[in-house]
This record gives structure tokens, C-alpha cells and sequence, in this order.
């Protein structure tokens, strides 16, 4: 048996799957997450799926040395795609794009399913993702920021039929995040920033349109100011 250690990352996203519950872990590469989560006794079973042979065979190959052949499953398959069978309650899609998270959740309307708790966390295009889950009827109930060399951001989210509005601002960096303003927001605010600066250099030298990222610019201000004037009461 090896002992698993998982990054900050991967240990932010386990803290928040239910106890008890039946995992997917879906693009699991290494299957680091339900290896670890079934060594503490956590989850009673799991599927650790990929769509890529190379990974899938690694998550075997580690989930055998860790004799957890008969707890945790593996499947080779796109998203969740053949993941519905399992009838999963924590369902964890980590370390891909936004956008393709988004269509993976889009794919399979088995998690429209108030009892499914999605455990999410885009590497890009948190927006993305954000709108198709509330265009989809799903509730944000958790965001988390944590810090490993880079900030990522962890979504979790619960479908509940109703639709809820999130400004641009709101789609970007979540409500939950910008109502907390933890150090980590500002900091991700100060990325932000520069990011937006650079593409706005970048854009002006070939002429394109440059609306979008000054718009970005204007909320970041707006949250500040609006800091400020909390701080000075
Ligand atoms: C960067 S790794 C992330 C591994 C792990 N989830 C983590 O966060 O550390 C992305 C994994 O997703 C897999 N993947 C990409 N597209 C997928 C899809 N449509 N369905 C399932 N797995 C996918 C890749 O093969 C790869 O193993």
C-alpha cells in the first residue's frame, strides 16, 4: 500500500465530497482523488473514469498497488457518458478547460438530479462554466479559492430547477468569491488586472476591439471602490 498526498488542489476539492457517498471522478489521470478518498474511509465506492487509454491504465495500475480494485471501478469513456449506471452522489470533473466541463455536464441530463453534488474545478473560462450551470438550472452553492503556485478556483453546484442571474462580473469570478473578499479574491483581482492590461497592449497594436477587457477593468475598479468605502466606515 503507498500513502497518497494530494496537492492543495486536489485536498480542496476532496474536502467538500459528502460523507458515505458513491464518487465519479471523471478524467481522473492518476485516480490520485478516489484512492485517497477511499484510504480514509470516506466514500463507500467509486468510478474513476478517462477518456484517454494511457491515463485510465494508470488509474488502474495505482488503484490495484493500493488494493482498492473492489472499491473503486475504472471506466474508459468520454465524460460521463456511461457514468449514469453508477447512479454517483459526488461527481468530481477536475483539472480541465471551462468550456469543457461545461459540455460534459451539458451531455448528460442524468445529473439533473437534486440528490448529485458536482465537485468542479476549471483550469479556464470559469465564466463558461458558471453560465451553462445556471442556464441549466443548477444552483452555485460553494466557490473556493486555493493557492498552489497559481490560484484556481473550485465550483460546486446543485441542480435545483430555478435560474439565477449573475452580472458578468458575478459569472467571472463567482458570487460567493467576490462577496467573501478573502485575500485570495485580491490577488486574484491584481492577476486579473494585469492579464486585462496586457491583451488591451496587445489588441491596440493590431486594432482590435478592446471593450470587452476595459469593461472587465471598470468592475475591478467598481469592486475596489466600493472596498474602499467599506474600509473608511
Ligand atoms: C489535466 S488531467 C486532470 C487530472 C485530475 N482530474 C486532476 O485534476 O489532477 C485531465 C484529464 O482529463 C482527461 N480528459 C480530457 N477530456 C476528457 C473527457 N471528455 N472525458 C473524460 N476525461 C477526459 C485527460 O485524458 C486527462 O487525463
Amino acid at each position: 500500500m503507498k500513502n497518497i498526498t494530494l496537492s492543495k488542489r486536489l485536498s480542496a476539492a476532496a474536502e467538500l465530497c459528502r460523507d458515505g457517498s458513491f464518487i465519479a471522478d471523471v478524467g481522473t489521470d492518476h485516480a490520485y482523488l478516489p484512492i485517497y478518498l477511499a484510504k480514509c474511509g470516506k466514500i463507500r465506492g467509486g468510478v474513476a473514469s478517462d477518456i484517454n487509454k494511457g491515463p485510465i491504465d494508470r488509474a488502474r495500475a495505482h488503484i490495484a498497488e493500493n488494493g482498492l480494485s473492489d472499491v473503486i471501478e475504472t471506466r474508459l469513456c468520454d465524460g460521463l457518458s456511461e457514468l449514469s449506471v453508477y447512479a454517483p452522489d459526488d461527481i468530481f470533473i477536475l483539472g480541465m478547460g471551462g468550456e469543457l466541463i461545461a459540455r460534459i455536464i451539458e451531455n448528460a441530463p442524468f445529473v439533473k438530479n437534486k440528490n448529485i453534488r458536482l465537485i468542479l474545478q476549471p483550469m479556464t473560462h470559469s465564466e463558461i462554466l458558471r453560465k451553462s450551470l445556471l442556464d441549466g438550472g443548477f444552483s452555485i452553492t460553494v466557490e473556493k479559492l486555493v493557492k498552489e503556485e497559481k490560484i484556481y478556483r473550485i465550483i460546486v453546484a446543485e441542480y435545483s430547477g430555478e435560474r439565477s442571474d449573475y452580472t458578468d462580473v458575478e459569472l467571472t469570478f463567482g458570487r460567493q468569491t467576490i462577496e467573501e473578499r478573502s485575500p485570495l479574491f485580491f490577488e486574484l483581482l491584481d492577476h486579473t488586472e494585469r492579464v486585462m492590461n496586457e491583451r488591451i497592449c496587445g489588441k491596440r497594436i493590431s486594432g482590435a476591439d478592446t471593450s470587452e477587457e476595459e469593461k472587465m477593468l471598470g468592475e475591478i475598479e467598481k469592486i475596489r471602490r466600493f472596498e474602499d468605502t467599506e474600509k473608511l466606515k
